[in-house]
C-alpha cells in the first residue's frame, strides 16, 4: 500500500551504475549527497561534473508530498495536464486546515465541516489520478511521509518548506512550490541549481536532557536564518550515528529555519531499525544490499573540509538544553541563568502560559514517550501544571501506539490537551483567543520549528521559545521560562522541594507500533469513471480553465503597475487572509498586486486606470482593462518575485490579462513560473530603461513573432504626449519554453502533446 518496494530498488540500481560514473568524472570520494544528486538526474548517467552553486540541473525525484493547502492550487493544475495517473508516486496529506481547541474529538468533526469543500475535492482528484490520500487526523505530512514513504537514497519534493524532515532517513527532500510539483506529477523533470554542501561533524553523544532539537537549534544558531541558504547540510560523525532516526528528522526538519536546500544523514543502525520497526523490513534489506552507496565515501568524513564547502564540528557531549527565540528560531539561549538574565534585560515575559507539544519537528513516539517520562515525574512528585499543556500527535500511527502504552494518559492525567495528529497551532490553527490583536503580552514555549510573531496564536504579543519536547514538558509544569530542570528545584503540592531525573523514553515501541485505522485511502486502479466535484458557486475552489496564448501581437498594452523597489511574491500574491482563496484562482486573483508600491505615488494598491483616468486598486483595473480586451504590462525593480515560490503570483496576472512582465532583474523561481503559465518575463537591456517608463504609457511589441531563443526583443513605449522610446529587452526563453508561451502554457502543451 504505501510504498512501492520495487521502485526503491530500482533506485538502487541505478545508484550502484551513475554513482561509480560521478565518481570518477568528479576525480575524488563523494558525499551522500552527491551520491544522490547524481544518481537522480533526468538525463540518466552523469556525463559532466557539475559545479556547485552554479550549474542548473534537471533532476527525477521518485515521490511527492503535497498537504491540503498547497495541493489545492497543484491538483487544480495537474488537472489541465490532460494525464490519466500522476507520472511519479504522489501523497496527499490533511493537516494544515484543523484548528486546536477543545481536543482532538471535537476539533477533527469541527474541521470536517468547516472545510469539507477542500478535503472532498482533495479525495476526489486523488482517487482519479492515483495519489495516495491521507485523510484529516492522519497525521501531518511529514511524520506521515517518514513513517511510510522515505528511503536511504531517495528524492523527493513536497509542496511544503518542511519536507526535508526526510533526510532524517537519508533521503533528499526539498520543499518547492506548486508549479515544481506539477511538472514532475506531469512527467517533466525538475530543475535546482545543484546546491553547495555543508558538513557538520557530530561528535561525542547526546545524554541527560540534551536532545536532537538542540543540535539544530545550536547550528541555527551557528548558521544564522540564512546560512544554509542554497546548501545541502550533510551530517556524520560518531554522535549522528548515535543518535535516533526520528531525532534525525527533528534535525532535517529544521534545516528549512536556516534556510538549507535540505539537510540528510549517512544509512545507520538507526535508520534500519526504524525501517523495520515501521514494517519495512524490505527496505532496509535492500538498503542493507547498497549500504556504501548510502553514505559518503570514508574519505569524505576523514577529511571533511577537502569535500564541503563549508564544515562545523559540534560535540554532542558539551552541548546543552537551549531555547530559541522569540520571533527567531537562531537566537539561541541556555536554560536557567542564561535566559534569566536575557530575559529581564529584554522584558521578555518569566511567566509561562503554554507548553506546546508536536508539529512536524517533535511529534515522534520517542518525543512523546521522553516529554510524558517528565508528566510521569510530575505526577509522582505531587506536582501541578503551572501553565497549559497541548500535544499534538505526529501520526494516528503515532498516537494510537501512544495511547495503548500509556502515555497519552500521564498526559492527560496532568490536564493537557491532546489536539489531532494535525498541525494545529504551529500553522496558527489555534483558537487561542477570540481576539488576538489585542491580546496580552506572554510566554510560550513549543517543540516546533518555527516562532515568528503571531505564527501559532495571532498574537503579536505572544513570545515563543523553541525547545525539545522534553524540555518543554519541564517548563511548562514549573511555568517559568527560566526554569533550569538540571539545577533548580520546584515547591510541589505538600510544600516539599523535588527536582526532576533526567527524561527517559523509547527511541521505538517495545510492542511495536500498532494501528487501527491509519487514515489512509489508496486510489483507484483506474480512476477514469471518478467524478471530482467543485460547487459553481464555492469560494474557495473553481476548476482552472486552460489559459487562451497571448499570441505574437501586443499592441496597444498598458502599464498596470510600475512598481518601486522589493516585489516579492507576497506583494504579488499576498498570504494571511487571502490563503483561504488559494483554490479559487479567481477570488484570490483580488489580492493581486496589492501589496506592490506604485513607483508614481509610493503607495500600494492605489493605480491609474488609463481608461477612465482615475485612481484605484490594481486588481480593479486590472479587470476593466481585461473586460475591454486590453492587454497590460507590469515593470519592476530587481529581484522581482523573490520569497517563497508560491504559483499564484504567476498564475493570477496571467488569469487577469497580464501579457509582461518587464523587469531590471527576476527572482529565478519567479522568471520560470511566469514562462510556466504562458508568460512573457522580460528584462530590460539597459537598465536604466525602467526609468523611462510612465504612469500612461501604452506599449507595442515590435518582433514578437520572432520571438526565438537568445535574441532580444523590441519594444515600442508611447507616452501621453505621443513621444515614443524603443526599449530592448532580453528574454532567458529557451526552444521548448517558446513552446510554453505559443501553446499558453507548459501544461496547456502537455495536454497538446497527450491529445
Ligand atoms: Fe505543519 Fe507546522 Fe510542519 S504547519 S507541516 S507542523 S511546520
Amino acid at each position: 500500500m504505501a510504498f512501492d518496494i520495487d521502485m526503491i530498488k530500482g533506485v538502487y540500481t541505478k545508484m550502484a551504475e551513475r554513482v561509480d560514473i560521478a565518481r570518477d568524472i568528479v576525480g575524488k570520494p563523494l558525499t551522500l549527497s552527491e551520491k544522490i544528486l547524481y544518481s537522480h538526474l533526468w538525463d540518466g548517467k552523469p556525463t559532466k561534473a557539475l559545479v556547485r552553486g552554479k550549474d542548473y540541473v534537471d533532476f527525477a525525484p521518485d515521490r511527492i508530498a503535497c498537504q491540503d493547502a498547497t495541493a489545492q492550487m497543484a491538483l487544480l493544475q495537474f488537472m489541465q495536464a490532460g494525464k490519466s495517473k500522476v507520472a511519479v508516486p504522489t501523497t496527499v496529506h490533511c493537516d494544515h486546515l484543523i484548528q486546536a481547541k477543545e481536543g482532538a474529538a471535537k476539533d477533527l468533526v469541527h474541521a470536517n465541516n468547516v472545510s469539507s469543500e477542500v478535503f472532498n475535492f482533495l479525495e476526489s482528484v486523488s482517487n482519479k489520478y492515483g495519489i495516495g490520500f491521507w485523510k484529516p487526523g492522519a497525521g501531518i505530512i511529514h511524520q506521515v511521509v517518514l513513517e511510510n514513504y522515505a528511503f536511504p537514497g531517495g528524492m523527493m519534493i513536497g509542496t511544503d518548506s518542511h519536507t526535508v524532515n526526510a533526510g532524517g532517513l537519508g533521503m533528499i527532500a526539498i520543499g518547492v512550490g506548486g508549479a515544481d510539483a506539477v511538472d514532475v506529477m506531469a512527467g517533466m523533470a525538475w530543475e535546482l541549481k545543484f546546491p553547495k554542501l555543508i558538513g557538520v561533524k557530530l561528535t561525542g553523544k547526546l545524554s541527560g536532557w540534551t536532545a536532537p532539537k538542540d543540535v539544530i537549534l545550536k547550528v541555527a544558531e551557528i548558521l544564522t536564518v540564512k546560512g544554509g541558504t542554497g546548501a545541502i547540510v550533510e551530517y556524520f560523525g560518531p554522535g549522528a550515528t548515535s543518535m535516533s532516526c526520528t531525532g534525525k528528522g527533528t534535525i532535517c526538519n529544521m534545516g528549512a529555519e536556516i534556510g538549507a536546500t535540505t539537510s540528510t544523514f549517512g544509512y545507520d543502525e538507526s535508520m534500519e531499525r526504524y525501517l523495520r520497526s515501521t514494517d519495512r523490513a524490505d527496505v532496509a534489506d535492500a538498503a542493507n544490499a547498497v549500504k556504501t552507496y548510502l553514505t559518503a565515501d570514508a574519505e569524505v568524513y576523514e577529511n571533511p573540509e577537502n569535500y564541503f564547502d563549508q564544515v562545523i564540528e559540534i560535540n554532542l557531549s558539551e552541548l546543552g538544553p537551549l531555547l530559541n527565540g522569540p520571533f527567531t528560531p537562531d537566537l539561541s539561549t541556555t536554560v536557567g541563568e542564561e535566559m534569566s538574565e536575557k530575559a529581564k534585560a529584554n522584558d521578555w515575559p518569566l511567566a509561562v502560559e503554554w507548553g506546546l507539544i508536536g508539529s512536524c519537528t517533535n511529534s515522534s513516539y520517542e518525543d512523546l514517550s521522553r516529554a510524558s517520562s517528565i508528566a510521569q515525574q510530575a505526577l509522582d512528585k505531587g506536582l501541578k501544571m503551572k501553565a497549559e499543556l497541548g500535544i499534538n500527535p505526529g501520526s494516528e500511527q503515532v498516537r494510537y501506539t501512544a495511547e495503548r502504552d500509556g502515555i497519552l494518559d500521564v498526559f492527560e492525567r496532568l490536564d493537557a490537551k491532546i489536539f489531532t495528529n494535525a498541525c494545529g497551532p504551529c500553522i496558527g490553527q489555534w483558537a487561542r483567543y477570540s481576539d488576538p490583536k489585542n491580546a496580552p503580552k506572554n510566554s510560550i514555549v513549543h517543540s516546533f520549528n518555527r516562532n515568528f510573531a503571531k505564527r501559532a496564536d495571532g498574537n503579536p504579543n505572544t513570545h515563543a521559545f523553541v525547545a525539545s519536547p522534553e524540555l518543554t514538558a519541564a517548563i511548562a509544569i514549573s511555568g517559568r521560562l527560566d526554569f533550569n530542570p538540571l539545577t533548580d528545584k520546584l515547591i510541589n503540592e505538600n510544600g516539599e522541594e523535588v527536582m526532576f531525573d533526567e527524561p527517559t523514553g523509547w527511541e521505538l515501541p517495545p510492542k511495536g507500533f500498532e494501528v487501527q485505522d491509519n487514515g489512509y485511502l489508496a486510489p483507484e486502479e483506474d480512476g477514469s469513471n471518478v467524478q471530482v466535484n467543485v460547487a459553481d458557486d464555492s469560494e474557495r475552489l473553481q476548476l482552472l480553465t486552460p489559459f487562451e496564448p497571448i499570441g505574437d501581437t501586443i499592441t496597444g498594452a498598458k502599464l498596470l503597475i510600475k512598481a518601486l523597489g522589493k516585489c516579492t511574491t507576497d506583494h504579488i500574491s499576498m498570504a494571511g487572509p487571502w490563503l483561504r482563496f488559494r483554490g479559487h484562482l479567481d477570488n484570490i486573483a483580488n489580492n493581486t498586486f496589492i501589496g506592490a508600491v506604485n513607483a508614481f505615488n509610493e503607495k500600494t494598491n492605489f493605480v491609474k486606470n488609463q481608461l477612465t483616468g482615475e485612481y484605484g486598486g490594481v486588481p480593479d483595473a486590472q479587470r476593466e482593462y481585461k473586460k475591454a480586451g486590453i492587454k497590460t504590462v507590469v515593470i519592476g525593480d530587481h529581484n522581482y518575485g523573490e520569497g517563497s515560490s508560491r504559483e499564484h503570483a504567476a498564475m493570477q496576472p496571467r488569469h487577469l490579462g497580464v501579457a509582461a512582465v518587464i523587469v531590471k532583474s527576476f527572482a529565478r523561481i519567479h522568471e520560470t513560473n511566469l514562462k510556466k503559465q504562458g508568460m512573457l518575463g522580460l528584462t530590460f537591456a539597459n537598465e536604466n530603461d525602467y526609468d523611462l517608463i510612465q504612469e500612461d504609457d501604452t506599449f507595442n511589441f515590435l518582433d514578437l513573432n520572432e520571438f526565438t531563443p537568445g535574441k532580444q526583443l523590441t519594444l515600442e513605449v508611447v507616452h501621453a504626449d505621443g513621444s515614443k522610446d524603443i526599449v530592448k529587452v532580453n528574454h532567458t526563453y529557451n526552444e521548448a519554453q517558446i513552446e510554453w508561451f505559443k501553446a499558453g502554457s507548459a501544461l496547456n502543451l502537455i495536454k497538446l502533446q497527450n491529445a
